[in-house]
This record gives C-alpha cells, sequence and structure tokens, in this order.
C-alpha cells in the first residue's frame, strides 16, 4: 500500500555531492539516444570496450559451408563462449532456441550467391522483422568500388534511416570486389564512407600496412572479420595485432567454426580480445583446452 497518510520526505540528497553523469564508452556513440546506446552495450562489452562476434551468416550467399553444414551441432557449442551472434534470420528461427539471450546482430542484405556478382545485394529483411526478432542491429554490406557499389551503399543507408526511427544500430560490413586491392587505403575509404553515412560500428579486413591508420580515421568502432581459414596462431596473431591497432573486437567465422577444434578457438580469440592475450599464450591456450576437449 503506498505511504498516503505518513508521507516520509527524503532525506538523503547527497547535497555536495554532483550527480554522475559518465560519457559512453563506445567511441562516437555519446550522442545517441537511450536505447541505442543500451544495444551496443549488448554488443561491447562495458569493461573491456571490446567484443567477441561469432559469425555464421555465410550460408546466405555460400550455402552450407564447410563448418557450417549443421548449425545445430556446429554453431550451438559456441554459444556460450561468444559475446554476440550474427545470422539470418532463416538461421536464427529455424536453428537458434529463443531461449538463448546473446544479441543478435542480424544479417539483412542478401539477393546474391558465390555464382554470381556479390556487389548486387538488396535489403533482405523488413526493419519489423528484426524488431520481432529482439535483435541488437541490423547489417549490410558496402562494396566500395565494386560493380553495383551505389546499390549497396543504398542499402546501408536504408539500414541506417529505419534502425535509427526504433532505436537499432547498423554494422556497416565491407565487401571486398575480387578486383580491389585490400590495402589502407581502401579500407580507409570503405571504413569512413560507411560511418559518414551513420553507421554505428563497422566491419573491416586487418592488414598488415596500415591498419593503426583505418582505426583512428574512422569515427566509430572497427571489428575485423576474420576471412579464410588460417593455421590457429595466424589466425591469433591477426587478431592480436588488430585489435593492437585500435579495433574493438572480431566478427570472426571461418576461423572459428573451421577449426580443428571450435570450442577451443572461440576461448582463444576471447583471451586475445578481452585480456590482451599475446598470440602464443593464447595457443597454448588453445592446445591446452584442445586437449581437454578430446578433439
Ligand atoms: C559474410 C560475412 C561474414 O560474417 C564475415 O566475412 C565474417 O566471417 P569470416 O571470419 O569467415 O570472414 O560478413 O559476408
Amino acid at each position: 500500500m503506498a505511504d498516503l497518510d505518513d508521507i516520509k520526505d527524503g532525506k538523503d540528497f547527497g547535497i555536495g555531492n554532483p550527480p554522475v553523469n559518465e560519457g559512453f564508452f563506445i567511441k562516437g556513440s555519446n550522442a545517441l539516444d537511450w536505447g541505442m546506446q543500451n544495444r551496443l552495450s549488448r554488443i561491447f562489452n562495458s569493461e573491456t570496450g571490446n567484443t567477441v562476434m561469432l559469425a555464421f551468416d555465410h550460408g546466405y550467399f555460400m550455402g552450407a559451408t564447410t563448418g557450417l553444414e549443421r548449425i545445430d551441432l556446429g554453431i550451438m557449442k559456441l554459444v556460450p563462449f561468444a559475446d554476440v551472434l550474427m545470422c539470418t534470420r532463416g538461421v536464427l528461427r529455424s536453428c537458434i532456441p529463443s531461449k538463448v539471450i546473446k544479441p543478435i546482430v542480424l544479417r539483412c542484405s542478401g539477393g546474391n550467391s558465390i555464382l554470381t556478382e556479390l556487389s548486387n545485394e538488396t535489403v533482405a529483411v523488413d526493419i519489423e522483422d528484426a524488431i520481432r526478432l529482439n535483435v541488437a542491429a541490423i547489417t549490410a554490406q558496402v562494396y566500395i568500388g565494386a560493380k553495383h557499389e551505389h546499390k549497396s551503399i543504398c542499402n546501408i543507408i536504408k539500414l541506417i534511416d529505419t534502425g535509427n526511427r526504433y532505436g537499432i544500430p547498423t554494422l556497416a560490413v565491407t565487401g571486398v570486389g575480387k578486383e580491389m586491392a585490400r590495402d589502407a587505403r581502401y579500407f580507409g575509404l570503405a571504413t569512413r564512407i560507411a560511418a559518414e553515412l551513420g553507421a554505428h560500428y563497422i566491419k573491416s579486413y586487418f592488414i598488415e600496412e596500415g591498419f593503426e591508420k583505418v582505426t583512428a580515421g574512422c569515427p566509430v568502432p572497427i571489428v575485423i572479420a576474420g576471412g579464410k581459414k588460417l593455421p590457429e596462431l595466424d589466425a591469433l596473431t591477426m587478431a592480436y595485432k588488430a585489435i593492437d591497432q585500435g579495433a574493438r573486437g572480431v566478427d570472426m567465422g571461418r576461423n572459428i567454426f573451421q577449426s580443428d577444434s571450435p570450442v577451443a578457438m572461440i576461448q582463444a580469440v576471447g583471451a586475445v580480445v578481452h585480456k590482451g592475450e599475446k598470440p602464443k599464450k593464447a595457443l597454448q591456450m588453445y592446445e591446452t583446452l584442445k586437449a581437454e576437449l578430446g578433439d
């Protein structure tokens, strides 16, 4: 029952203590609304500022690639170790139980395949469906310099505008056409264009020369894709260098789910991303976990 008769006056107003008014911890996101910041806080760990996203959306243009044949068998065992899951709505509804409460970054582009021109994508999910799925962010590719550059940029603009309406951030993925040079100039251009258009964070590839300039020149966080499967030490080294040079996490797929021991690998990647573990130590961790798991 409310205190209607004996209303107690407040006593402790903390006079002399200025109100806590801290800045938001994610680069370039200070001026965003509460819902947008809250969703980004589910993606990036507020203690480390970083994230381990597990990407398994490849099927939308690659089909059942190695490691993704059976999401229920291959991916579900990795879910506890990921900070974020990145997938399509088809896989989310058909293979991921709704009791899983990891934040979802929803692949919202499609309309292409490995048999045709990759940059020829369209927005493939209505914002209402993304809301229905309770996602933390939406995502599409921008193919800068590719045949359908303009169309892909229009896709990301559409996602950003519709996401902004409902407080849902957009991740822009820099898709690289076959003919593009993978260098600092290219990724600097692609990531900056996506950020200028209003993407809330950007996925890029790591490059050995000039990656620091790419992260410094991008006003919002960059996470790296893993790319093709590498030996485990090389993948861990790539993650280490990327974080060291300003990336705020990984959005990694094949280097985790195609590893000899995916469960060990995702934990080793997590140690690099969140604890700054050096690559050789992270590899030892991987080997130990792999042996314990009997992989
Ligand atoms: C596909 C994607 C993938 O999510 C991305 O490439 C990450 O996966 P990988 O680490 O295997 O490259 O955006 O278009």
